[in-house]
């Protein structure tokens, strides 16, 4: 029986292998058939994962557990352009950038913190002291549910009923009346910030078409100093109260994580990593 799966998965992969192989290069291939080609698990394995994530299951974490490496790499399969788009140098910069965010999110790390400040991402599961509920009233849209509170939740800390709402939506929870689900579920929490990174929200693009080279600056955008690069990704996550200002901690929190995660991966960061002379969207 283990023979017989043994011998019929190793067929089945080294189909796969060939098929992924003669379409890599050709014109027949679907952009979505490429992808599937280009799993993230073969860029970044349980080993670096936790490599990167020295301390997240530390007891001092209140996420301790909580983001396991298979979650991630399952979460990730909603969202095929993710990590697969572009050239290698692309892709590895795309998670790092994507793994940099999610960790000063998250983060448990101080200056010197053990094994340096960009070592404790994916710490935190939920806003410890909410200045608020974060309800915008005025939002017709997605109107806050009584009693509930959007505070910052999962890797990205999603916060405000108008994240919370669309989140939802888009991955199938209540996020008005649940907003608790994304502290509560790792595949959803996952998947909440994955959705952010791959969605538009007009006048800002997503940080993935900002990381893939698929981001075209408008008039206002090049008035702005918004030129693609890591910078503009923290524009897009937290400028209006970030960007804009010179030696920002914050933004230099983002850059050291970002940094680390590049080297660990072999790839570099590119140009314009710092949003202190943008304007924010
Ligand atoms: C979600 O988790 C919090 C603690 O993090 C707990 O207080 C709450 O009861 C949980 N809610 C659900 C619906 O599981
Ligand atoms: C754009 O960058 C330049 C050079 O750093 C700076 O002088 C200018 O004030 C910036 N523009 C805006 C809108 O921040």
């Amino acid at each position: 029986m283990a023979i017989i799966s043994w011998l019929s998965s190793s067929i089945f992969l080294s189909l796969f292998t060939l098929f992924c192989l003669s379409i890599s290069n050709a014109s027949w291939g679907t952009e979505a058939a490429r992808e599937s080609c280009r799993p993230i698990s073969s860029l970044i394995n349980k080993d670096l994962f936790h490599t990167m994530f020295l301390h997240k299951d530390d007891a001092a974490c209140p996420a301790k557990d909580f983001y396991a490496y298979n979650s991630f790499i399952q979460a990730s399969k909603s969202f095929p352009g993710f990590g697969t788009t572009g050239s290698l140098t692309t892709r590895k910069r795309e998670i790092a950038a994507f793994l940099a965010q999610i960790s000063h999110e998250t983060s448990g790390g101080w200056a010197t913190a053990p094994d340096g400040p960009y070592a404790w991402g994916l710490c935190y599961k939920e806003e410890i002291n909410p200045q608020s509920d974060y309800c915008d009233s005025t939002n017709k849209e997605w109107p806050c549910y009584p009693g509930k509170s959007y505070k910052g939740r999962g890797p990205i800390q999603l916060s405000w009923n108008f994240n919370y709402g669309p989140a939802g939506k888009a991955l199938g929870f209540d996020g008005l009346k649940n907003p608790e689900i994304v502290a509560n579920n790792s595949m959803i929490a996952l998947k909440t910030a994955l959705w952010f990174w791959m969605t538009e929200q007009k006048p800002k693009p997503s940080c993935h078409d900002v990381m893939v080279g698929r981001y075209i600056p408008t008039e206002a955008d090049v008035a702005a100093n918004r030129t693609a690069g890591f910078g503009v990704v923290t524009n897009i996550i937290n400028g209006g109260l970030e960007c804009g200002i010179p030696n920002d901690a914050r933004v230099n929190d983002r850059i050291g994580y970002f940094k680390r995660y590049a080297q660990l991966l072999n790839v570099d960061t590119g140009s314009d990593l710092d949003c202190a002379n943008q304007k924010s969207f």
